[in-house]
């Protein structure tokens, strides 16, 4: 009988991680992934937040960029061990080499990209990117973007969001996710 994805991806055993930069819709995809997957679901910003008790701006007002960071690459490296499950991560998640290198090779890799400017709609309504909280937005996430597309393109799938409706992205990546896994499966039947 032939296998459903969800089937595929817990033989596989490894989690689905959600990479892209902010504003792109990791939150929303991981959410609906995980939905029509039946795999538990992670937001990493979140799970720090609640370790913090309070949210990501006053974070960094409180203890710096730095102390996020490490908070983060930990909470990463802990959830990667769940096995079969989705999590999304923060934008900035994967300028630490270490977080990187794990997340590629120990997951299934998605890049959420979106256009520049439907990134800058979408993060003018939300007050909790404290990178954001300058008078230049634009060119912030544009630099920010060059810094880290190289890292975000390392990922085996990738979402185009905000490009076509969210229901077909997330149809295309599921049947994409399905066609490696048939295709993993298929490479060690071989051997
Ligand atoms: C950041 C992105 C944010 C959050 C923090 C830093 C970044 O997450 O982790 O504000 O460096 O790009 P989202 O990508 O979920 O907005």
């Amino acid at each position: 009988m032939m296998k459903n994805v969800t089937d595929l991806i817990k033989e596989h055993g490894a989690p689905i991680v959600l990479v892209g930069m902010m504003g792109t819709g990791k939150t929303h995809f991981g959410r609906l992934l995980s939905q029509a997957l039946r795999l538990n679901y992670y937001d990493t910003d979140t799970l720090v937040e609640a370790k913090a008790g309070c949210s990501i701006s006053e974070i960094f007002e409180r203890w710096g960029e730095e102390k996020f960071r490490d908070v983060e690459a930990k909470t990463i490296q802990d959830h990667l061990q769940k096995g079969p499950c989705v999590i999304s991560t923060g934008g900035g998640a994967l300028m630490n080499a270490e977080t990187a290198d794990a997340i590629f090779d120990g997951s299934l890799s998605i890049w959420v990209d979106a256009p520049l400017d439907i990134i800058l709609q979408r993060v003018a309504k939300n007050r909790n990117r404290p990178l954001l909280a300058c008078e230049n937005p634009r060119d912030v996430l544009q630099e920010l973007m060059k810094k880290r597309e190289p890292s975000y393109r390392r990922a085996i799938f990738k979402i185009s969001s905000g490009v076509v409706p969210s229901e077909d992205a997330l149809d295309t990546v599921i049947k994409d996710i399905k066609h490696y896994l048939i295709q993993a499966e298929a490479k060690t039947e071989q051997v």
